[in-house]
C-alpha cells in the first residue's frame, strides 16, 4: 500500500490536495501533519481514514521519521523561514532504501517584477523555456532559497516543485477554504473605504483555481505512484522539475472592478470607485488594517503591497505537458461566494470592511 505524508493538509492548497487524493486514492495510507487536537478531530471527522500527527514545521525528528515512512511526502505549508522543517522532510526521505519522492510548495512571488501598475509587463514566464533562469535566480528572490534547497536533494530524491500564482476560488479545506490573499485584500479595501489599484491597475496576474492546482499535485501524485520517471519526453522529476500553478491572466484594475462590484452587493462599500494608490500607501493601509501587524510596517504587508502592483505573467507548459488541465470557473465567477463564504466565518469578529 502506497504511503503520504502531507504537511499543509488542513490548508488551503493542502485542504484541496488531501481531499483529491481521498477521493482517488482512497486505499492510499495517508498521514497528515496537524498542528493541534482540535484541528486533527475535525480533519479526522471529514476523512475518517486520515491518519493526523500533531507537530509543526519545527518538529524536526517528527518530519524526519514520517518521512522516512513515506513513499510520497507532499508539502504545501509555508516555505520561507521553514527550511530546517524542509531539510528534515528530505533526510527523512534520504534515509529510505527505495527512492523517495518529494512534491513541494514554492510561489510565483520568485518572478514578481517592480510593482508598478502604470502599464502591463511584457515578459511571460515559462517554466520549460525559462527554466535555465528559474532554477539559477540570485537567492534574495522570494522562494528561491527553499527551491534550491529542495532541488540540491534530487540525486537522492525525486523531488518536483509546484510554484502557485495567485489562488483563487473555495476549496474543500476545513479551516482555511477562502483563499489566503482575499482577508489581506479586503482589510485593505476597509482601510482605504473603497476600491483601489496601483498607479493604473495595467499589471497583469496569473491566477489558479485551488480545485485545478490540487489536480496538478493529484497528477504528479499519480506519476508517483506509478513509478513514472518522464511524459511526453519530459522528466517529471529532478533539478528542472519545476511546475507553475497558472491558468487565467487578469489585470489588478479588472480583478477590483469585479471585486467592487460583488462587495457593493453585500454592502461592504458604498460605490464601485477604484483609487489609484501607491504601493507605500498601499502597506501602510494593509498594516493598519491589519491587528496581528498593526502598527508597523512590517515585510508582510510590503510583501501583500507589492502583490497589489506586480505582474506576475506565468505559463504553465511543464504541467500542461504531463496532462495537467485546469477547469474550474473563471476568477470573476467564484468572487461571491468567496466573500460570502469569508463574512460568514468572520461573523462574530469585529469588521474591518
Ligand atoms: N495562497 C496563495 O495565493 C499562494 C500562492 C503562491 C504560493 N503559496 C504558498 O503555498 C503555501 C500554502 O498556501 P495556502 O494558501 O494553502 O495557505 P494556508 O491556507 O494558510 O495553509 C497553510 C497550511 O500550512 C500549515 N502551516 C502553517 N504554518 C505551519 C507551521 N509552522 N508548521 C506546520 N504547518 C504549518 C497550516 O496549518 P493551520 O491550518 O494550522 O494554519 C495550513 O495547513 C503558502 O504558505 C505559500 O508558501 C500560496
Amino acid at each position: 500500500m502506497t504511503k503520504i505524508f502531507i504537511v499543509g493538509g488542513t490548508g488551503h492548497i493542502g485542504g484541496a490536495v488531501l481531499d483529491a487524493i481521498c477521493t482517488t486514492y482512497p486505499e492510499v495510507e495517508l498521514t497528515a501533519l496537524v498542528r493541534d487536537e482540535q484541528k486533527a478531530n475535525r480533519l479526522v471527522s471529514k476523512y475518517p481514514y486520515v491518519i493526523p500527527v500533531i507537530g509543526g514545521l519545527n518538529s524536526l525528528e517528527l518530519l524526519k521519521s514520517a518521512s522516512e515512512s513515506a513513499d510520497i511526502v507532499i508539502n504545501a505549508g509555508p516555505d520561507i523561514t521553514h527550511d530546517a522543517g524542509i531539510a528534515a522532510i528530505i533526510k527523512g526521505l534520504e534515509n529510505r532504501s527505495e527512492k523517495g519522492y518529494y512534491i513541494h510548495t514554492s510561489g510565483g512571488a520568485l518572478i514578481w517584477d517592480e510593482p508598478d501598475g502604470s502599464k502591463p509587463g511584457t515578459k511571460i514566464w515559462d517554466d520549460v523555456a525559462d527554466i535555465d533562469e528559474i532554477t539559477s535566480m540570485p537567492e534574495y528572490r522570494t522562494h528561491r532559497q527553499t527551491d534550491k534547497l529542495v532541488f540540491a536533494a534530487s540525486p537522492n530524491v525525486n523531488v518536483a516543485i509546484v510554484s502557485p500564482t495567485i489562488l483563487y476560488g473555495l476549496g474543500p479545506s476545513i479551516e482555511h477554504p477562502v483563499p489566503l490573499t482575499i482577508p489581506e485584500i479586503l482589510n485593505t479595501v476597509g482601510r482605504i473605504s473603497g476600491g483601489f489599484m496601483v498607479s493604473a491597475g495595467k499589471n497583469l496576474q496569473s491566477y489558479v483555481h485551488v480545485v485545478d492546482l490540487a489536480r496538478l499535485y493529484l497528477l504528479l501524485v499519480s506519476y508517483a505512484i506509478d513509478g513514472k520517471e518522464s511524459v511526453a519526453g519530459m522528466d517529471l522529476w529532478g533539478p528542472k522539475a519545476y511546475y507553475f500553478g497558472a491558468d487565467e491572466e487578469v489585470g489588478f484594475a479588472d480583478f477590483m472592478a469585479a471585486l467592487v462590484s460583488v462587495l457593493r452587493k453585500k454592502g461592504m462599500v458604498s460605490n464601485e470607485e477604484i483609487t489609484p494608490i501607491n504601493v507605500a500607501d498601499a502597506a501602510k493601509a494593509h498594516a493598519g488594517a491589519n491587528a496581528e501587524h498593526a502598527p508597523s510596517l512590517d515585510s508582510w504587508s510590503m510583501h501583500i503591497a507589492m502583490m497589489y502592483g506586480t505582474d506576475m505573467r506565468v505559463c504553465s507548459t511543464r504541467g500542461k505537458n504531463i496532462g495537467w488541465q485546469p477547469q474550474e470557473p473563471a476568477v470573476r465567477e467564484t468572487l461571491e461566494e468567496v466573500v460570502e463564504r469569508y463574512l460568514a466565518e468572520k461573523k462574530g469578529r469585529p469588521s474591518t470592511v
